[in-house]
């Protein structure tokens, strides 16, 4: 190896050397130009020529300004000062970086040289995410109103009593900051009521939901708290933002805290008390501003009792708990449901509005219903995408699913008479030619009233009566 002295850097004006020089500047991705101390061209590379597409044979002797008028090198050598990374457009739809600076021999200034990279894709992905941005804007835009209709508490059905203070409790408590705690088993609508709490407080932030059950044990820190660039193997190079930050300003859904593990419970402890929280891998504390919503199907007291959740923890989620009854404890309130979710779907499939048999009716209300609201509009979706093609328009008892059909027939003798009921009856054929007449007069109330030979302000109420207002 020869040692540091002996390594002779090239002498550009050397013969030989200016041979090596040129197929250096030759291999390089960036145009360069040298121009002299009048501007007359004396090099230029071939990515130069590839750039522009200008041969060296037409442009070498010539002055810079015959085919770049506005080229900075005449600039550069008049002020004797450098420019670094300008942004040129020299014709359309071709953007570079220039940079450009004077070129001095013992002192003598001598001409000047620049460097042109190639920024045309760079500029062409930017204008294309900058455009992809403005579009993301607008549909975020829509979706919050979107979001805002399908979450509001508007959209939670139910007339059942204790369902209906249920609600008003939620009401009531969405423009604070307290904790809820919202139990009830799977399908109840715990969710819901969490989305609907979030959109009425008028949070800016984000719904976060995340579900403890879901997620193993040892990954929960992570998706909370996130982490910081190489907090642990495996881990993204960039880190990786928490759902607490990503809830900042707004809310995070603990869903089945229930599962939260022991050893997490005194972290969230501290996001509750002062919304301080640390990524994992970091020193660094950051303070959070966001509502915590949390919902399980346990008994958490219980849990507490047998030291399976922390006391202080529990205390804490509690301050205002919001209990949803089971569906078959509101059987009062699954006609309505069942309604609903009929036209919901018929309008998703593009359908005529079914109508639904009395028979049928009595099973869903007689059904034991264990998956609750989720359940029931799993059923009806069902029910209506094996019914779009019947003749008749209407649900029977033919498209119910085994498990519905199994409770027909056990129901009791007194439920099978009221099918004879002749209000129900008359309940239902009324719901039925409301059905028809709105479908005839294509949702025109004026037509229809007509048809029906009834005033319209009766068919208003005979729409809300059967929930059939659109
Ligand atoms: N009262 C209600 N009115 C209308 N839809 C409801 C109601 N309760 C629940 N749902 C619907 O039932 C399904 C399950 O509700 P969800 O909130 O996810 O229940 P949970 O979180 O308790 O398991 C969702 O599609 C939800 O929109
Ligand atoms: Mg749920």
């Amino acid at each position: 190896m020869p040692d540091n002295n002996e390594i002779k850097e090239f002498d550009i004006f050397d013969v030989e050397d200016g041979e090596l020089l040129k197929i250096i500047l030759d291999s390089i991705n960036d145009a360069i130009c040298v121009v002299d101390e009048n501007c007359i061209t004396r090099y230029w590379n071939n990515a130069a020529e590839k750039l522009y597409n200008i041969g060296k044979d037409k442009i070498l002797g010539r002055h810079i300004k015959e085919f770049f008028p506005n080229s900075l090198l005449p600039k550069i050598i008049k002020e004797r000062k450098s420019y670094d990374n300008i942004y040129n457009n020299p014709r359309e739809g071709c953007y570079n970086v220039i940079s450009a600076s004077p070129l001095y021999m013992n002192g003598r200034l001598v001409g000047g040289i620049s460097l042109d990279r190639d920024a045309t894709e760079f500029i062409k992905t930017s204008e294309l995410l900058m455009k992809a941005q403005s579009n993301l804007n607008v549909l975020e835009h829509e979706m919050s109103i979107i979001n805002k209709n399908r979450y509001s508490f508007s959209q939670i059905l139910g007339n059942n009593r204790a369902f209906r203070d249920s609600i008003r409790l939620a009401r009531d408590i969405s423009r604070s900051n307290i904790n809820v705690l919202i139990t009830g088993e799977s399908g109840t609508g715990k969710e819901l009521f969490a989305r609907a709490i979030h959109m009425e407080s008028g949070r800016e932030g984000y719904f976060v939901p995340i579900n403890c059950s879901a997620i193993p044990h040892e990954l929960i820190e992570s998706e909370l708290f996130g982490y910081t660039a190489g907090a642990f193997t495996g881990a993204l190079k960039t880190g990786k933002i928490g759902k607490i930050e990503l809830a900042h300003n707004g809310t995070l859904f603990l869903d089945e805290i229930g599962d939260m593990p022991l050893s997490m419970q005194p972290k969230i402890l501290r996001v509750l008390e002062n919304g301080e929280m640390t990524r994992i891998g970091s020193e660094k504390t950051i303070k959070t501003n966001i509502r915590i919503i949390t919902a399980t199907n346990k008994n958490l007291s219980e849990m507490v009792e047998a030291g399976l959740f922390r006391k202080d923890l529990y205390y804490r989620l509690n301050s205002v708990v919001i209990n949803l009854p089971p569906l078959r404890e509101r059987k009062d309130d699954i006609p309505l449901l069942v309604n609903r979710f009929i036209e919901d779907y018929c309008m998703e499939y593009g359908i005529n509005i079914l109508g639904i048999t009395p028979e049928v009716l009595d099973s869903f209300v007689n059904h034991s219903w264990e998956g609750n609201i989720r359940e029931l509009k799993n059923a009806v979706e069902r029910i209506v995408v094996l019914a779009r093609n019947s003749n008749t328009g209407v649900i029977d008892s033919s498209f119910l699913p085994q498990s519905l059909g199994g409770i027909r027939k056990t129901i009791s003798a007194a439920k099978q008479d009221s099918i004879y009921d002749l209000n129900t009856i008359l309940e239902n054929a009324e719901r039925e030619a409301l059905i028809n007449v709105m479908r005839i007069s294509g949702g025109n109330k004026a037509h229809g009233a007509k048809l029906l030979n009834i005033p319209r302000s009766t068919l208003y109420f005979k729409l809300k009566k059967h929930n059939l207002e659109k």
